[in-house]
C-alpha cells in the first residue's frame, strides 16, 4: 500500500511530511484510553488490547455517554475479559457532562450499550479512585509530554482534570478524538457529531488546553465502511474476537447504512486506535477549531477553518480521509491475535 501524503499537526502552520513506515514510533505507546463503550469502543478496546507491542494501555477511564456511567464501565471491563487483559484498571469517571444535560446514544448501542452480544457483570471490578484523580495524578507524574489519550467519547473526564490541574497538559503527548464533523455533517443533530454534542464545554476545555490534538471526525470516519468482504475476512478468522466484532457490528451497521445512504457502517473509535498504530493510513490537516457550545442549531457544531481564512492559531490536525482497506486489514489482522 502507498504510503499517504500527510499534514501532521507541528506549530503553526502546516507541515507536509510524508510517513512512510506506518508505524509511530519504535517505544510502545504509554496509552489511556478514555471511554464510553458503545459498541464501536469495544471494537476499539480489542484492537488496542490485541496491540500490545506498539501500546502500552496503562488504563481505561470509563465516562457516561452512549449509555450511562454503570454500563460504560461494566462494558470497559468486558472488553477487556475478552481480550484477556484483566490486570488493566478501569476507573469510573463522571456520570454526567460539564454543564449540559446528559444525552444517551441508546437508538444506536441499545440498552446496554452493547449491541448483538450477551453482557454479564465481569469477575473484576473497578478500579479504586476515579478516572478524574487518576488522570491528574498520572500526568503529574509523567516524563514531560509522555502520554497519549484515546478520546472516544465525550470528554468530560479530561475536561475536569485540566480544570482543576491545568499543569497536567505538560504530562500529554498528544489526545487522539474521535469526534466531530465539518465535511460531513452531523449524526445526532445536522451538524453535530454525537461525542460534541454530548458535552461541547468539555471539548472546549480540551481544546483551549494547548495539548497537541489529533480529531478523526465523521468525514473520515464515514469513509471507512464495512463491507461484505470486510465482514467476512472477520468472520473468516473463526475465534473468539472475529465473532464478537462481527456480531456487533452486523447488530448496528443497518441503522447507519439506511440512514445515511452509505453503503456499509463506519466503525468509528477503532479508526483511533488504527492511527495510533498506523498514521499513514490517513491524512489531514493542521487547523483552528473551535466547538459551538450556545444553545441553538449549532449547539456541538465542530467549527473547522479549513481554509484558514482566520489565520488562528492551529489547535488540533483535522483528519478527513483515510485508506478503508487498510483499516479492515490492520484491524483483521489483530483480531487474529486475541
Ligand atoms: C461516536 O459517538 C458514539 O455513539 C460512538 O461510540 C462514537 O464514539 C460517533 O459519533
Ligand atoms: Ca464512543
Amino acid at each position: 500500500m502507498p504510503a499517504l501524503l500527510q499534514y501532521r499537526a507541528g506549530g503553526r502552520g502546516n507541515v507536509l511530511m510524508s510517513n512512510t513506515t506506518g508505524s509511530q514510533s519504535a517505544q510502545p505507546i504509554d496509552l489511556i484510553i478514555d471511554t464510553d463503550p458503545g459498541a464501536d469502543d469495544v471494537i476499539a478496546l480489542l484492537f488496542a488490547l490485541a496491540s500490545p507491542q506498539e501500546l502500552n494501555v496503562r488504563a481505561l477511564t470509563t465516562v457516561a455517554g452512549n449509555v450511562r456511567l454503570d454500563k460504560t464501565s461494566r462494558n470497559a471491563r468486558l472488553a477487556l475479559e475478552w481480550a484477556g487483559c484483566e490486570h488493566v484498571p478501569v476507573y469510573a469517571g463522571a456520570s454526567k457532562p460539564l454543564v449540559r444535560k446528559p444525552v444517551y446514544a441508546e437508538h444506536v448501542h441499545g440498552e446496554e450499550g452493547l449491541p448483538g452480544v450477551a453482557v454479564h457483570e465481569p469477575k473484576r471490578g473497578l478500579a479504586e479512585g476515579n478516572a478524574i484523580d487518576f488522570l491528574i495524578d498520572t500526568l503529574l507524574a509523567a516524563r514531560p509530554h509522555s502520554m497519549t489519550i484515546a478520546m472516544l467519547g465525550p470528554q468530560t473526564n479530561l475536561a475536569l482534570a485540566l480544570l482543576r490541574e491545568p499543569q497536567i497538559v505538560q504530562g500529554i503527548k498528544q489526545v487522539v478524538v474521535m469526534g466531530g464533523a465539518h465535511f460531513n455533517g452531523g449524526n445526532i443533530s445536522p451538524v453535530a457529531e454525537f461525542n460534541l454534542f454530548a458535552d461541547p464545554h468539555a471539548a472546549e476545555v480540551v481544546l483551549k488546553s494547548g495539548a497537541d490534538l489529533v480529531y478523526l471526525p465523521l468525514d473520515v470516519t464515514h469513509k471507512i465502511l464495512t463491507s461484505e468482504a470486510r465482514l467476512e475476512q472477520i468472520a473468516a478468522l473463526n475465534n473468539k474476537a472475529g465473532k464478537l466484532v462481527g456480531d456487533i457490528l452486523q447488530a448496528c451497521i443497518g441503522g447507519d447504512m439506511a440512514r445515511y445512504g452509505i453503503p456499509g457502517g463506519p466503525v468509528h473509535d477503532a479508526t483511533v486506535i488504527a492511527y495510533l498504530l498506523k498514521p499513514a493510513l490517513f491524512s489531514g490537516r493542521s487547523v483552528n477549531v473551535v466547538a459551538d457550545s450556545r444553545e441553538g442549531p449549532t449547539f456541538g457544531q465542530t467549527i473547522v477553518d479549513w481554509y484558514d481564512s482566520l489565520n488562528a492559531p492551529k489547535n488540533a490536525f483535522w483528519v478527513d480521509s483515510g485508506d478503508a482497506q487498510g483499516f479492515f486489514d490492520l484491524l483483521t489482522e489483530r483480531l487474529a491475535r486475541l
